[in-house]
């Protein structure tokens, strides 16, 4: 059965029509069937079961789902795994201490024994890819209303995942794809002994810092080292001195050969999450309402704590990781909804919902499934643009860039936890709650989340679209002159700003310290606007999205059923996909070429000594002058970047970019700024991926860092050698 299912998907879409070059994020069990022609067409020499098999080692056993953030590979028969700095960020960052700053200084074991563990770090590969969407949607009818609907498939996702077989280290997800027509099954094992091997300093790991993200060109050497250790059984172990290191089925082979324009690229990893069937409506909604909400209260934001941050080094250190983070989406958006306006995204989206509209109506039956689809998302975006508009303000202001309402919402869940609960589930969550803030007052001040607070919470009472989810929220009607001190008094009276106001709280009996807690005015304004918020935007939005899913599942059906001689490929949702292109530059602007390699001496144009985004080690520097590249440089210069036009997204930081043949010749880690709008509306011509030249990683880690011993147990290869 199982067989004539995938039959009938592959003739669904096999008619292959040459999808825009490099667009799609491809499900490795059907490469066969989908893109195996093109791919070799451009170029590459595997065959879809060297990358994809269940039977024998192939490329999908070197890749590794890294912490469930990012992705990783194997690069050596002893569990060698790379990444990104910025996917290891945390770790690294964990083991650092004033006297050993390995943020600053790089770190790199001497040997295995010298390797550091990271608790809670996981390392997951996938068994296996199955498609269960008949067992899935066994008993589904047209008929059913969506409840119906969810419940029947939720009763047969569990019996699905009831009967697959699993070894006793395995285990198993199902998740919707193609919008909630299809399912696909996954069978993983989970490493839990992952430990740092190497990362180079922060000038070199993340140079360019914010200034750069995003940005080509690029010189940042954006990678970590780490290793997965497994028991005596080479199976998954918690923790152990006498674990050993992991045998893989397969290890990505290095080729130190380089790449040149139009070389074929693959990137083999876990992208999280992108929207490429939108209708017009809703990129417009995105571009014209959501995006600018998001980025005006960003602005706010990031300027206050940027003003701070250059006041003093101590704040710099403290904020640098949480800015990083709140200004990458920033510059994101920024990038996106420009994209979408010099690609005229919205025109080709009108065009092409245009073609689908003559194409339904070439016959009734398809007319009279598919012809209410534009109608009704045009109707149900109108409908849930004031809603979603308030709910990206709350998310922005109250859930992430104040973060004294994050607290309180953490309070919230722990009087949850007592209320339903009782002692016991107060005293877990209290504990758990306690170490986590421990690490998040180290790097929090009052007096900025002050200032972020008062821009921040009117930003929020004036424009929510839904008003009813504001109001009454100052306590008195005079408050909008008195505001600064309105503002000021909730951050005086609060015990919510310090360790030591919390330690008192928690010192106390539970069913004191929940009073106490409920009585502090931060807690309760939190409270106020929390639940106006869940009334008044919340419930409403999620009706609307429910059918906005309802309707996005028929459209889907629907492009799959009238566009046969098109592919179609799932969005990203997390799980392991094959992307592929090739090298290429590409045109930002009128009369601007770039071209799609960077170099050393790009490293040293940008070099502002001291500087926290673009100084250069010293150790570097000497190595440059004396072009002392061993075997990884090209004529007597040192490759660091290059781009591709390979389709990621985040998710696919540290995805490995394999060459024709299967060796590894680069490391994903970001995309050009111009082309962000990949997410929503893929465009050839500027969207481009960035990757870690393969050899500046090689170069770093044994001619910069010294640690030779690391490079011998990789396999280096020479594909272009005649
Ligand atoms: N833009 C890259 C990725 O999302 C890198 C982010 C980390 N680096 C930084 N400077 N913030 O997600
Ligand atoms: N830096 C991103 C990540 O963390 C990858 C860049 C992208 O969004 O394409 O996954």
């Amino acid at each position: 059965m199982k067989k004539i299912l995938l039959g009938l998907l592959i003739c669904a879409f096999s008619n292959l029509a040459i999808a825009d070059d490099g667009e799609g994020m491809w499900l490795p069990l059907l490469l066969k069937s989908l893109n195996e022609a093109e791919m070799q067409s451009m170029g590459m020499k595997m065959s879809a079961e060297d990358i994809y098999s269940v039977n024998k080692g192939s490329l999908k056993d070197a890749i590794v789902h890294f912490g469930g953030f990012c992705t990783s590979e194997l690069i050596s028969d002893q569990g060698l795994l790379l990444t990104n700095h910025h996917c290891g960020y945390g770790q690294i960052q964990s083991h650092s201490s004033v006297g050993k700053n390995y943020l600053k200084d790089g770190f790199w074991a001497q040997n295995m024994a010298a390797e550091l563990p990271n608790a809670g770090l996981t390392a997951t590969f996938i068994v296996r890819i199955e498609d269960v969407t008949k067992d899935v949607f066994e008993g589904v009818t047209q008929k059913m209303t969506l409840k119906e609907r969810q419940s029947t498939i939720d009763k047969n996702l569990a019996a699905v995942e009831q009967n697959v077989k699993l070894e006793s280290h395995e285990d198993v997800v199902i998740k919707p794809f193609y919008k909630g027509n299809q399912y696909f099954l996954f069978v993983t094992t989970t490493y839990r002994d992952v430990r740092l091997v190497g990362a180079p300093p922060e000038s070199i790991g993340k140079f360019g810092s914010d200034t750069d993200n995003w940005v080509w060109p690029r010189h940042t050497g954006d990678f970590a080292l780490f290793r997965i250790y497994a028991g005596k059984d080479n199976l998954p172990a918690d923790y152990s001195e006498d674990n050993v290191p992991y045998k893989p089925k397969h290890f990505l082979p290095i080729s130190v050969d380089g790449v040149e324009a139009d070389d074929f690229t693959l990137v083999f990893g876990f992208p999280g999450r992108t929207n490429q069937y939108l209708p017009k409506v809703a990129v417009a909604q995105t571009v014209d309402i959501l995006n600018p909400a998001k980025i005006g209260i960003r602005d706010k934001a990031l300027k206050i704590v940027d003003a701070e941050m250059r006041k003093d080094e101590a704040t710099k250190i403290k904020y640098a990781s949480k800015f990083a983070r709140i200004a990458n989406y920033w510059k994101k958006w920024i990038g996106e909804s420009q994209g979408i306006k010099t690609t005229d995204g919205i025109g080709r989206k009108i065009k092409f919902e245009k073609e689908f509209t003559e194409a339904i109506a070439k016959n009734k039956k398809t007319k009279k499934a598919y012809g209410n689809i534009l109608p009704e998302f045009e109707k149900l975006y109108k409908a849930i643009e004031p809603y979603a508009q308030s709910r990206d303000y709350y998310n922005e202001v109250m859930g992430r860039n104040i973060e004294l309402f994050r607290t309180a919402s953490l309070m919230k869940r722990l009087i949850g936890q007592y209320e339903q609960n009782g002692e016991a589930g107060y005293l877990g969550f209290r504990d758990r709650l306690s170490n986590y803030l421990k690490d998040f007052y180290k790097n929090y001040s009052p007096k900025i989340d002050q200032q972020v607070c008062s821009a921040l919470l009117d930003m929020y009472i004036k424009n929510a679209a839904i008003k009813e989810a504001t109001t009454g929220i100052y306590p008195t009607p005079t408050i909008r002159i008195s505001y600064p001190d309105f503002i000021k008094s909730l951050y005086t009276k609060t015990a919510f700003t310090t360790q030591e106001g919390l330690d008192k709280i928690f010192q106390m009996e539970s069913e004191a310290a929940v009073a106490k807690i409920k009585e502090d005015p931060v807690y309760k304004l939190y409270v106020q606007i929390n639940d106006q918020y869940n009334e008044h935007v919340s419930k409403p939005y999620n009706e609307y999205k429910e059918q906005i899913d309802a309707v996005q599942r028929n459209y889907m059906k629907a492009l799959i059923e009238v566009f046969p001689e098109k592919r179609f490929y799932p969005d990203a949702n997390s799980t392991m996909r094959v992307t592929y292109g090739q090298v290429k530059g590409y045109q930002p602007r009128d009369a601007v070429t770039y071209t799609p390699s960077t170099y050393l001496s790009g490293v040293m144009e940008k070099y502002k000594p001291g500087d926290y985004e673009f100084d250069v080690p010293q150790k570097l520097i000497e190595l440059y002058k004396a072009k002392d590249y061993g075997d990884y440089g090209e004529n007597g210069k040192m490759p660091v970047c290059f781009i591709g036009s390979n389709h990621t997204t985040g998710g696919n930081s540290g995805s490995p970019a394999i060459d024709a043949h299967g060796n590894l010749i680069g490391l994903n880690f970001d995309r050009v700024w111009e082309g962000t709008m990949s997410d929503i509306n893929y465009d050839p011509s500027i969207c481009r991926n960035i990757m870690v030249d393969i050899r500046y990683v090689l170069f770093i880690v044994d001619k910069f860092a010294g640690a030779k011993w690391i490079v011998d147990e990789m396999k280096l290869v020479h594909p272009k050698r005649k």
